[in-house]
């Protein structure tokens, strides 16, 4: 179960964080220097990277754990750590 959230994890973060480095910035241009109509389009799209990053921090609060997670588990049985 473990491994199987480590790699599908890793594999969201990496893949998730293409679409939010590429739509962040479009966002913020959008809203600075926009035409009425292209911010009046972009209305609908408004929230999509802010559910990006939700992804990106869930995610991301995982793989920043994982050391911790996997330290822990390593104690609880009692199998000695090579690099401790
Ligand atoms: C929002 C909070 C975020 C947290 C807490 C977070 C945390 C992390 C952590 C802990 C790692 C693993 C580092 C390692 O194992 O060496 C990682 C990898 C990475 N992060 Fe984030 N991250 C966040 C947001 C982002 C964002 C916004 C982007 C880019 C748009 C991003 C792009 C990446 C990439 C490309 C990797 C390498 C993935 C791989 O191993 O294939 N992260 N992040």
């Amino acid at each position: 179960m473990n491994k199987f959230l480590n790699k599908w994890f890793r594999l969201i973060h990496r893949w998730v964080a293409i679409p939010t480095a590429l739509l962040i910035p479009v966002a913020v241009v959008i809203k600075l220097i926009g035409s009425p109509e292209t911010i009046a389009f972009w209305e609908k799209w408004d929230k999509l990277p802010s559910v990006l990053m939700l992804f990106m921090a869930i995610t991301g609060s995982y793989l920043y754990l994982l050391p911790y997670i996997v330290k822990a588990q390593r104690k609880q049985r009692n199998v000695p750590a090579r690099n401790a």
